[in-house]
């Protein structure tokens, strides 16, 4: 590169008050040594902007905090998304000889559920890996409730992961098998996911900075797998261990998080405990670890730690892993009285059986209250009754014409089902509520969700509709 091009035009102020405002807003962060970086991404976010030059884009930003298709346009230029399919074979080896099996055993009897989430999934080759994986791992699909929760701050990246199809690159490191099983040589040369695999993932919009989780309503609660691989490595270490936080009050007890290898650190995941496996290092939620995640409800306040959490396991490899079950019930009743509370806790560990039983009882006390059919509702989904599911969203819409949350619920239902002209209808319902109320406004049974945030969510999810379900009937 010229000299002359290389210099940077930005003064050293302005690039370090705007490399701060970007860490609080999208977790990113800019050392000095990237600053470059920063001020070619500004440069090109001013074009989108139609602002003169990266000078005045970056007093704009700074004179107030940016709104959520401003951060997009940020996103699409300040994030690096690197990846290829089965990136770091270490942890896709353990997820497919260990975790998953074991979480597949232990289930196989009970609820046949599982839930993973790919956050900071970029165009979608990870979370494809693990559906892959799932493909070979689990013979009888139809039998079990998998949720693939794939989620990015960059909307391009999310229109390209829910296309599904590849350029060559995508597969570098990826045996040769994996792309003739799965994928279709197009007329342009690219590679096409089958739309088998491509429809097991969920695609959407969540900055790991801001948005709230674990969250019913962006479906981030129990999670049994997390990957959040080389997405901490650009933040700013204080936004890092709130995300860490985050993640662990999203998992269930027993869950795994995996990071990539240049992110494992003690102090940042002092929460979870270290599980050392030949050439790659996991973290896992135990029992006593910290707070849970508490379904449908605001989270707990944070509990230090306790000293079995961050303790590297004194085995190189960890052989049969157990998946812990049940904590003791007095901690249910102790944490949330009521039987709508109790449905929440144990739909928050897993449990979906007893949760069910006790909202039904809940519903039985007072069969009007919206929020317990609401409640039932995403216990249902996420048994993978979606019939008995729409059934209580309804319920609950009939009784509150104006519930959004239900609104929503019932278009990302109808959207999985399909049946897209309903979703549309349910989600134009919601955004016509939203318009009518403040923007700031936190939404009941939302966990802190503000209006005007649930508007931005269901804008995100319509604008990637058509490219993720362009051959169903409209
Ligand atoms: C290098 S890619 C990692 C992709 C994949 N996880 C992997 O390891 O191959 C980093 C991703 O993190 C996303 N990201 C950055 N900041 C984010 C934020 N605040 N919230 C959500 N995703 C974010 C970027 O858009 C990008 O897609």
């Amino acid at each position: 590169m010229p000299e002359a091009n290389a210099r940077m035009v930005l003064q050293d102020s302005l690039l370090s008050r705007l490399s701060e405002a970007l860490a609080a807003q999208m977790g990113l962060h800019f050392p000095k040594e990237r600053w470059r970086d920063l001020e070619r991404g500004i440069a090109a976010a001013a074009r989108d902007f139609h602002l003169p030059d990266a000078e005045a884009c970056a007093r704009w930003l700074l004179s107030a905090a940016p709104a959520r298709d401003q951060i997009e346009v940020l996103a699409s230029h300040l994030t690096v998304g690197e990846t290829y399919f089965f990136r770091e074979p270490r942890s896709f080896e353990i997820l497919e000889q260990q975790i998953l099996p074991e979480l597949i055993r232990s289930r196989r009897d009970g609820e046949r559920r599982l839930r993973i989430w790919s956050a900071g999934c970029a165009t979608g080759e990870e979370p494809y890996s693990i559906a892959m994986l799932l493909d070979r791992l689990i013979p009888d699909p139809g039998e079990w409730n998998v949720t693939l929760l794939a989620t990015d701050i960059n909307p391009r990246f999310l229109g390209k992961a829910a296309e599904g199809a590849y350029g060559a690159w995508s597969f570098r490191g990826t045996p040769d098998w994996i792309r003739e099983r799965y994928f279709k040589t197009r007329r342009d040369g690219r590679f096409e996911l089958d739309p088998r695999i491509r429809k097991r993932v969920t695609f959407s919009y969540l900055n790991l900075a801001e948005d709230a989780y674990p969250s019913l309503a962006g479906n981030t609660n129990a999670m049994d797998v997390i990957l959040c691989r080389n997405v901490l490595m650009y933040f700013a270490a204080e936004r890092a261990a709130k995300v860490a936080d985050g993640l662990h009050r999203c998992l269930l007890d027993g869950g795994w998080l995996i990071v990539g290898p240049a992110e494992t650190s003690h102090t940042l995941f002092s929460r979870f405990a270290t599980v050392n496996f030949p050439g790659v290092v996991l973290y896992r939620k135990t029992a006593h670890a910290g707070p849970r995640p508490v379904f449908g409800q605001r989270v707990l306040p944070r509990q230090e730690p306790s000293p079995q959490a961050g303790v590297a396991s004194p085995e190189p490899l960890v052989q049969n892993l157990p998946i812990p079950r049940e904590p003791p019930r007095e901690t249910i009743r102790a944490e949330e009285p009521g039987l709508d509370g109790r449905a929440r806790s144990c739909a928050n560990e897993g449990r979906l059986a007893e949760a069910a039983k006790w909202c039904e009882q809940a519903i039985a006390a007072d069969k009007l209250n919206p929020a317990r059919h609401y409640l039932l509702a995403n216990i249902r989904r996420e048994q993978g009754q979606n019939d008995a599911a729409a059934q209580s969203l309804q319920h609950a819409l009939y009784l509150d014409p104006d519930f959004v949350l239900a609104h929503f619920a019932l278009g990302n239902l109808r959207l999985s089902q399909g049946r897209r002209r309903e979703a549309e209808r349910h989600f134009e319902n919601a955004q016509a509520l939203l318009r009518s109320r403040p923007q700031d406004e936190i939404l009941p049974e939302a966990e802190g969700l503000t209006a005007g945030r649930l508007g931005e969510i269901i804008a995100s999810v319509r604008s990637i509709l058509p490219r993720a379900n362009k051959e169903q009937p409209a």
